[in-house]
């Protein structure tokens, strides 16, 4: 089959995940969540007493010399960092609160930029979700999409996500985190967030998740379908 790469980005909250994975399921694709992988290391880095914010040189030295790797056995695909299982780490409050600070450096974006091209020769039909996926990783991708929301829709989604899996959630203070975090992402030299010129942008605010997975399938099926299976 040939390759075929469809790019879901946008801000924290703004559906992206839970849409990206049942996307690639409705189009037989395989799903990359990049995200995992900044958030990955973050967790390699706080579980070795490294704090990214205060200590940049020891975050970037580390991320440059471990391995980061699915195992795409798994559904989804769980996550090594320098062979260690961190996908339990990944959703914890001290990893998303720092994670940013990770994702603003460049050398560490260009060793998980390099990783994700490499995934990608591996597993070529792939829905990869992100901030830079359409800007930055993969330009030529098939069909790009960038979805939003109002940050409060955004903040009570996050909070949901949480407390279904057993975490408590404040919404005013994801609220506070997510605009950080949006800020942070928005504004950083290399891979900012940005909606790509030919993307198709999306606002879930107002309309279910899985409204929204038809809409994008939709589109999908009409730029690409002969490349498809059938529905
Ligand atoms: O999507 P998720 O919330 O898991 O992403 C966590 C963080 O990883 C984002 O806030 C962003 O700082 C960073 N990220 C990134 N580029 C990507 C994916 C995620 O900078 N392609």
């Amino acid at each position: 089959m040939e390759p075929l790469i469809v790019t879901l980005d946008g801000p924290a909250g703004s559906g992206k995940s839970t849409v990206a994975g049942l996307l690639a399921k409705r189009l037989g694709l395989e799903l990359l969540d990049t995200g995992a992988m900044y958030r990955g290391l973050t967790a390699c880095c706080l579980d070795r007493g490294i704090d990214p914010a205060s200590q940049p040189d020891a975050a970037m030295d580390l991320a440059k010399r471990v391995s980061v790797r699915f195992d795409w056995g798994g559904h989804p695909p769980r996550l090594y960092v320098d062979e260690r299982d961190v996908t339990d780490r990944l959703r914890d409050a001290d990893v998303t609160a720092s994670v940013s600070d990770i994702a603003s450096m460049s050398d560490i974006r260009m060793v998980l930029v390099k990783a994700q091209r490499q995934i990608a020769e591996h597993h070529p039909r792939l829905v990869t979700e992100g901030r830079d996926q359409g800007s930055v990783v993969f330009p030529k991708a098939a069909v790009k999409f960038y979805l939003d929301a109002n940050p409060r829709v955004r903040a009570a989604r996050r909070a949901a996500q949480l407390r279904e899996s057993g975490r408590p959630a404040d919404e005013e203070k994801i609220l506070q985190q997510i605009t950080r975090r949006d800020h942070r992402d928005a504004n950083r030299t290399d891979g900012p967030l940005i909606c790509p010129d030919d993307a198709i942008k999306a606002d879930t605010s107002d309309l279910p998740l899985d409204r929204v997975v038809d809409l994008l399938e939709q589109k999908v099926r009409q730029a690409v379908g002969d490349r498809l299976g059938p529905n």
